[in-house]
């Protein structure tokens, strides 16, 4: 509509001659994306930090019902409002995570073997409608470099990359476990950059000594650690800490948060050091605090 009184027009901000903002976006190699795409990661890593604390459960797809996954009802419920986003599969969300905990997801799409067969003889198993329709904000994938299922594997990244690209989902690469693979930083830094250079928005690795900070530096994309096998508390809130120094942008962690005496209590650590930059000293005494406290 036009003005009713035309002097209010010489009123109007057009803040003239003050230049347009125009910010970078804060996550390593994601400026070009697509506003969903970015929209997508920014639910994933905290804007304060930009990092993130993601809280891993979908064991079951290989593993069946993983010590301190029995009940996931009973154990990540009343963990869950901690996480920065919640890694699971589609049937752990649907029967165990009401959407009222309103958490980003990243949601387990390769599927295919489990630890009684052949380990990452995956297929993508979750087609792009149901990613969606479960709110997906990211589409995880298993990639076993450097194994007799690399081609297929890298095949299962590329296509949740060229789906999760169409509709704005961002693709996590997930180095695979597997007896036979090693966890140097020489593995590591290839397996890491192969999986961004085939167009995963982020990748999780695992930490190693020494030289981590050359995987972080090789790839072209955030990386985030898994936790692996349960550690005492103190040595994974130090693997924590170490891995950020060394560049991470987070962890996804499970074992070591929900197999942790103090689950609650370890989850609030970990965000302290990832978020916080508190020593592993620091965040183990915030630990036994909160534990002595519950
Ligand atoms: C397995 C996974 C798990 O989510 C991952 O290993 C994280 O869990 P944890 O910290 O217990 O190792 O991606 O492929």
């Amino acid at each position: 509509m036009p003005d009713a009184d035309r002097n209010a027009v010489a009123d109007k901000d057009y803040g003239i001659g003050v230049p347009v903002a125009n910010p970078a976006f804060p996550l390593k190699g994601a400026n070009n994306y697509d506003w969903g795409m970015k929209d997508r990661l920014a639910r994933i890593f905290d804007a304060r930090s930009t990092r993130t604390v993601m809280l891993a459960f979908d064991h079951g797809y290989i593993m069946g019902p993983t010590s301190g996954l029995e009940r996931i009802d009973l154990s990540i419920l009343p963990i869950g409002d901690l996480a920065d986003c919640l890694m699971c599969t589609r049937g752990a969300l649907r029967a165990c995570i009401p959407p009222t905990m309103n958490k980003p997801v990243a949601l387990r799409c390769s599927a295919g073997s489990t630890v009684l067969t052949e380990l990452n003889n995956e297929v993508i198993g979750v087609e792009i409608e149901d990613a969606i329709r479960l709110n997906a904000s990211a589409m995880a994938a298993m990639v076993a470099i450097g194994s007799q299922f690399e081609a297929l594997t890298i095949k299962n990244l590329c296509l949740l990359v060229e789906t999760g690209n169409r509709y704005g989902i961002p693709t996590l690469g997930v180095c695979a476990v597997g007896k036979e693979l090693t966890r140097d930083a020489r593995y590591l830094g290839l397996a890491c950059r192969v999986i961004a250079e085939n167009g995963a928005q982020f990748v999780k690795t695992y930490f190693c000594e020494p030289d981590f900070e050359k995987v972080t530096a090789a790839c072209p994309v955030p990386i985030i650690i898994a936790g692996g096998k349960k550690l005492p508390e103190k040595e994974a809130l130090a693997m924590a800490r170490k891995a950020i120094d060394q560049g991470a942008a987070g962890v996804d962690m499970g074992r070591n948060i929900f197999q942790a005496e103090a689950p609650r209590a370890m989850i609030k650590a970990v965000r302290a050091v990832v978020h916080d930059g508190l020593t592993p000293e620091a965040a183990f005494e915030m630990y036994k605090d909160l534990q002595a406290k519950s």
